[in-house]
């Protein structure tokens, strides 16, 4: 099991004439012996290039890349012991899945009868021993998804890279083969670097997960690490759907107990009393402008039709309302303020309906509003 590190890498293109493109700007993170990393952030966050530039298909600006404790800088990408499912997992169109699955092998001048044991034993695994004779025209997107997968892990790596190599399937299929990924990556125990803008896929998959954006490394943690302390609005956004809501305000004493004032245009403004005293980075802050941020989970809604008296912070008019099934999606708006909550789907609610609504505040994040940095 090889460890991976990435030591301030950045990585320039220069795709004309006097034209830059920061792809990657001073990314540093190790992925442990064994571990499943997710790489995580939007198209054009610098995923693909990253993978690249540990396959040795690019070379870094600057900064440098180990792989099981030694340099890459000067080896070359076949020797470099890594294998890659690329974003269009490009099937070779002409060959059958056998030969397709065969070919790093053949490469590699293994025995003919070793070959024809590895093509086995891998399509076996991944459950396409049916169609090995098959053309990859003739395979469902899943199948060739799983060709793909199989070529890469056919010959037993130091580390895997996969390169967002469920993109293409549809919503089950993905499910299906994500479950599938987790099992083969326990079975086979190497390190793995999977690439996805699927923060779902992420939080599922990840033993850590690394977010990317604008070719910066914004946070790496475990998943309910990212969940429970995003270092910034980015992270706090990007982890969690729906995305979490940030309400611009400031924080103000009023006598022993503390206030978050939402600001708004029409008056009053929301008035909500922190739970306790807030610590010192926020303290840093009072009577400045800040972000406060609120899960749309954290956000309790009671129909004023269901008749208890409970506790609430304000009163909003349900604008929108998306039924999922499991959960339902409210779209609350309170004076000019725009919420969205997270409710049980059995609540009887319609739109146009005024609510009462309380906020969890011991789950507030509060953030710096230039920077994004979360104060803590
Ligand atoms: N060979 C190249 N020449 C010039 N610019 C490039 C090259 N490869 C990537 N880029 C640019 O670098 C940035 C990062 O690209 P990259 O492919 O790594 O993004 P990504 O996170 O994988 O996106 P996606 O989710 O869309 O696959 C983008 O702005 C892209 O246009
Ligand atoms: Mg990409």
């Amino acid at each position: 099991m090889a460890p991976v590190s990435i030591q301030n890498v950045s990585k320039t293109f220069h795709p004309s004439k006097g034209v830059e493109i920061h792809a990657l700007r001073n990314v540093s993170f190790d992925a442990r012996p064994g571990e499943l990393l997710v790489i995580v952030g939007p198209s054009g966050s610098g995923k693909s290039t990253l993978l690249r530039l540990i396959a040795g298909l690019e070379r870094p600006t600057s900064g440098a890349i180990s792989i099981d404790s030694r340099d890459m800088s000067d080896v070359d990408p076949k020797d470099r012991d890594v294998a890659m499912v690329f974003q269009n997992h490009a099937l070779y169109p002409h060959m059958t899945a056998y030969d397709n699955l065969a070919f790093p092998l053949k490469l590699r001048k293994v025995p003919h009868l070793e070959i024809d044991r590895a093509v086995r034993a891998t399509a076996e695994l991944l459950g396409i021993s049916s169609h090995l004779d098959r053309l990859p025209a003739d395979l469902s997107g899943g199948e060739r998804q799983r060709v793909a997968v199989g070529r890469a892990i056919i010959r037993q790596p130091k580390v895997f890279l996969l390169d967002e190599p469920l993109s293409n399937l549809d919503a089950p299929l993905r499910t299906q083969l994500r479950g599938e990924l987790l099992t083969l990556h326990r079975r086979l125990g190497t390190t793995m670097i999977y690439v996805t803008h699927d923060q779902v896929e992420a939080m599922t998959l990840g033993h850590r997960i690394a977010v990317l954006h604008q070719g910066e490394l914004q946070q790496i943690g475990e998943p309910l690490d990212l969940y429970h302390h995003p270092v910034n609005t980015f992270v706090a956004g990007f982890i969690g759907t729906p995305a979490i809501n940030l309400i611009p305000g400031r924080i103000v004493p009023d006598g022993a107990r503390w206030l978050f004032v939402s600001e708004s245009a029409d008056q009053p403004a929301l008035r909500l009393f922190l739970p306790g005293v807030p610590d010192t980075a926020l303290r840093h802050q009072v009577e400045t402008p800040l972000l406060m941020g609120l899960r749309p989970e954290h956000i309790e809604v009671h129909p004023l039709s269901d008749g208890c008296q409970q506790h609430f912070d304000f009163e909003a008019v349900v604008d929108r309302i998306e039924t999922l099934g499991h959960e339902t999606h409210l779209q609350l708006m309170a004076q000019s303020l725009c919420l969205t909550a997270r409710v049980a789907p059995d609540m009887q609610i319609t739109r146009g309906a005024t609510v009462h609504v309380a906020l969890r505040m011991d789950r507030a994040h509060f953030f710096e509003p230039v920077s994004g940095k979360a104060l803590r």
